[in-house]
């Protein structure tokens, strides 16, 4: 039995990721703030779902833990969860907007990584793949620290890649454009200052513009490419 552990996997782009990992006959660890989510998409897959706090060190470490004495091993995990912020530029970006968005979409992957990594290194392998956006590549204006927290996430990932690689553990990163979830698609539809200024039709056209996209890219498009990451 392998073991996959998807964070953020509730929705979006980390629930077609697992829904993927499931139909490749991994056994999914769907981990996710909203519990009850994470419970009812872990049923449909037939796997466990834990509500975790990626931003939260001690729960990382108990969600590994849970998932070491239920499951014996983790073999995959992806690290997913995330949020884009406020759109703000810099010099009126507030700073616990900042501190939030560093917290979930940086210290998050490190605090999971590194809740898991130990297991993987005693037995030799390990897959770690870590979702951060073209954004971490490219710099959006307005979004300063989602733009610095995924820039963050990929220094990580080569950082944690060469330190682990002879011992048997992948990590990888993937930079996606602009997927259609529901939050980009509410944005597209209703326009700029939704929902406290997330990402917004004016950021979702700069982030095509930096890429070499030519239109909004699916869920399951993602999904393959994490499959090939593994
Ligand atoms: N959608 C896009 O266009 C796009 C583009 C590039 C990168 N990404 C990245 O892909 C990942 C998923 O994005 P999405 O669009 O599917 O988002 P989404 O908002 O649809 O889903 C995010 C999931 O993460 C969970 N989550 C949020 N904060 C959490 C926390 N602190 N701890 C645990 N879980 C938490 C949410 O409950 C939700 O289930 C993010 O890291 C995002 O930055 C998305």
């Amino acid at each position: 039995m392998r073991t996959a552990i998807v964070t953020g996997g509730a929705k979006g782009i980390g629930k077609a990721i697992a829904g993927r990992l499931a139909h490749d006959g991994f056994t999914v660890v769907v981990a996710d703030v909203d519990e009850p989510a994470a419970i009812t998409e872990a049923a449909v897959l037939s796997g466990m779902g834990i509500g975790v706090d990626v931003s939260d060190s001690a729960a990382a470490k108990r969600m590994a833990a849970t998932v070491l004495h239920r499951y014996g091993s983790i073999d995959v995990l992806v690290n997913n969860a995330g949020i884009t912020g406020k759109a703000a530029p810099v010099h009126e970006y507030p700073d616990d907007e900042w501190r939030r968005v560093m917290a979930i979409d940086l210290d998050g992957v490190f605090y999971c990584t590194k809740a898991v990594l130990p297991s993987m290194l005693a037995k030799g392998s390990g897959r770690i793949i870590n979702i951060a956006s073209i954004s971490g590549k490219e710099g959006n204006p307005n979004m300063p620290a989602y733009s610095t927290a995924k820039a963050g996430v990929i220094g990580f990932t080569k950082a944690l890649g060469k330190e682990v690689a002879t011992r048997g553990v992948y990590v990888n990163c993937i930079t996606p454009a602009v997927i259609e979830t529901w939050n980009v698609g509410m944005s597209r539809v209703v326009g700029i200052g939704w929902r406290r200024g997330l990402a917004n039709s004016e950021q979702i056209a700069a982030q095509l513009q930096v890429s070499s996209a030519e239109a909004i890219g699916q869920k399951t498009e993602l999904a393959d490419a994490d499959q090939a990451g593994r």
